[in-house]
């Protein structure tokens, strides 16, 4: 696999002019945050050597390299999802490559559905946490050290010291931010009223169907996190606020903005 990667970073590494410090994932929805990268150089998936191509709607699937606010960034436009029937190194073999450029700060966006009885359509949750429930690890198999260590903690996979800027930042400018628990499963279906249930008592504000993966690599490889969802439906009992793809689209790029100022203001400050 570090064949696989280190050919990847090098194509890429001739292609840009820089090494970013910070690269962003963008979820469902939430791809306009690009409308903001300026001096754009835009790398389609498929020309990219060993990436997957995404296939679903609205996840056009390419990397923007460009300048946000003051900063150079990496972004994906599109992600590989589990669900899509990538394996999990699939799912999370760009940020490998990340990680072999030289990346060190990775910033996910994603949309999900609200347990947390306080939420609302259009929040904006930063993951403080997250619960795996994916039936396949990213890290299953033979380590490769030089990846990352066998068994990496994940007792601080979300930066803390990036929640507090952000907290800051949402304060500053009047955006009002939740703070939760992501639980990560595999999908396509949404949940059942009693999985929602089930998801809010083992401890979980948001649930959804990405991010816990790219997250886990992240870490095992050494990069700092941060990772935000807009919640687009609810699940919680005794309110229909229910997850349909058109919903969860319309509802995230409701709050584009407010995101896309969050993380512009983060990576700004780093
Ligand atoms: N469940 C899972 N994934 C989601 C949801 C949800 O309710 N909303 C957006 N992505």
């Amino acid at each position: 696999m570090l064949e696989k990667i280190e050919e990847t970073a090098r194509y890429l590494s001739n292609l840009l002019p820089e090494t970013p410090q910070s690269a962003i994932i963008l979820g469902t929805g939430l791809g306009g945050l690009v409308n903001h990268i300026q001096e754009r150089m835009e790398i389609p998936y498929q020309q990219i050597p060993n990436f997957p191509v995404s296939t679903v709607e609205g996840h056009s699937g390419k990397l923007i390299f460009g300048r946000l606010g003051n900063k150079n960034i990496l972004a994906m436009q599109g992600r590989f999802h589990y669900y899509e029937g990538y394996s999990m190194k699939q799912v999370t073999f760009p940020v490998r490559v990340m990680k072999e450029l030289g990346i060190q700060y990775l910033f996910v966006s994603n949309a999900a559905g609200g347990m947390n009885p306080n939420f609302q359509v259009g929040d904006l949750m930063v993951i403080t946490d997250h619960i795996n429930l994916f039936p396949e690890h990213p890290l299953r198999g033979k380590n490769d050290p030089r990846l990352g260590a066998r068994f990496p903690n994940m007792s601080d996979a979300y930066s803390k010291e990036l929640i507090q800027k952000a907290l800051q930042i949402a304060q500053d400018n009047h955006i009002p931010l939740q703070q939760g628990v992501y639980v990560g499963t595999q999908g396509p279906t949404y949940e059942t009223p009693a999985e929602y249930k089930y998801f809010r008592t083992i401890g979980g504000d948001a649930v959804g169907m990405s991010t816990v993966p790219e997250v886990i690599v992240a870490r095992h490889s050494g990069m700092e996190v941060f990772a935000i969802s807009v919640i687009t439906d609810l699940g919680v009992e005794g309110i229909v606020e229910t997850a349909s793809h058109e919903n969860v689209q319309k509802a995230a790029s409701q709050v584009e903005s407010r995101m896309t100022l969050i993380i512009k203001d983060l990576i700004n400050q780093i």
